[in-house]
């Protein structure tokens, strides 16, 4: 099995999962290590029942990732597959997101590799699944992260912005910020102009609330009345092999905005990667766990190209083309809930 792109806490409860499955049905697991990056360069390691021990409350990936894309290396898939055969490895379980098992996708598709997918992303951006793992544990700290500032906003009579991961998809600002009474959410899916988060913030002052919560998604694109918008990425707008912006500022940028249109003095706190570090929460470890018992299963049957996918409170498999055909985003029924609760 693999783990490929920005980790989450979870990974290692799916390879503890599928590593125990698998032996309890005499099959040997092997670890590529680092992504597809291990596959394009023959990285392995043997993954024993031994070795997987004491893994599940763990964060991170005991094998590593990468955002290595084989697809854009010269050769990289042809090594991919020769490596592969080399080992006389029979299935590969890839544990990722859109950019990990949009891979595993088209190596099934156009070569016929034998893979299974497990769907991971705090961003929860997956379709063919109602969640991902990793998604709880970085609402539950993005959540305490807001009730945290709750008390020094109101001792100081602040504007507290809190700028969270998520990418092209709001659903961490969402969630957290309905969990954690957020005043103003903003998210890319749905862009609120700075003039009408600033209009909520004023209601809300002229009601005799004297500070404020806004959660600010990373993908937001500051938006304007005049129809201007501008999307805020890290300085050199540097890309990874999937073509992704590196994201994260929107914070600061908005921060600045509201104190300079308010007159209300703000700070801006990032939470970036403490979102996705440290121990999953329960929930993500059973999903998880649940998610690499589906995964040997559909592996040991010889079921490939399809992903695990949680549908309602049943896991099931869904085709890896459906499940990384487009991104899940937020809807406007989840951003109205939220909407309830501005100003
Ligand atoms: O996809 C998960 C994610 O954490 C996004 O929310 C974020 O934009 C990105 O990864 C950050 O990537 P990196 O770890 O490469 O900085």
């Amino acid at each position: 099995m693999l783990t490929g792109g920005g980790d989450c806490p979870g990974l290692n409860a799916v390879i503890r999962a599928v590593v125990r499955a698998s032996d309890a049905e005499g099959w040997d697991c092997v670890a590529v290590r680092e992504g597809w990056r291990g596959l394009v360069e023959g990285l392995f390691e043997d993954l024993s029942p031994q070795r997987v021990s004491g893994i599940l409350p763990r964060g991170g990936t005991i094998i590593g990732t990468s955002r290595t894309n084989p697809f854009k290396l010269d050769g990289g898939v042809e090594k991919v597959l020769q490596n592969f055969s080399d080992r006389g490895i029979d299935a590969l379980v890839a544990i990722g997101g859109e950019d990990t098992l949009g891979v595993a996708a088209r190596l099934f598709r156009e070569h016929g590799f034998p893979v299974v997918g497990v769907p991971k992303t705090i961003d929860n951006d997956l379709s063919g699944t109602d969640y991902t793992f990793g998604f709880d544990t970085a609402v539950t700290i993005a959540t305490e992260a807001i009730d945290r500032l709750h008390t020094t906003a109101e001792s100081h009579n602040r504007v507290m912005v809190v700028e969270v991961m998520g990418r092209h998809a709001g659903w961490i600002a969402v969630m957290s910020g309905i969990a954690g009474g957020a005043d103003v959410i903003l998210i890319p899916e749905q862009p609120m102009t700075v003039e009408k988060a600033c209009e909520e913030l004023r209601r809300r002052h002229a009601r005799g609330k004297s500070f404020s919560i806004v959660v600010v998604s990373e993908g937001y694109e500051l938006s304007y009345e005049s129809g201007e918008s501008q999307l805020v990425a890290g300085e050199a707008r540097a890309t990874d092999q999937f073509g992704h912006v590196v994201l994260g500022g929107v914070g600061e940028a908005l921060g600045r905005e509201i104190e300079q249109r308010t007159g209300y003095e703000t700070r801006v706190t990032v939470l970036g990667h403490v979102q996705r570090g440290g121990s999953p929460t329960p929930r993500d470890r059973v999903l998880a766990t649940r998610f690499g018992l589906k995964a040997a299963e559909l592996a040991h049957k010889g079921d490939f190209g399809k992903m695990a996918a949680l549908r309602g409170d049943d896991i099931v498999a869904v085709p890896l083309d459906e499940a990384t055909a487009e991104l899940k985003l937020v809807t406007p029924e989840w951003y109205d809930v939220a909407r309830a609760f501005f100003g």
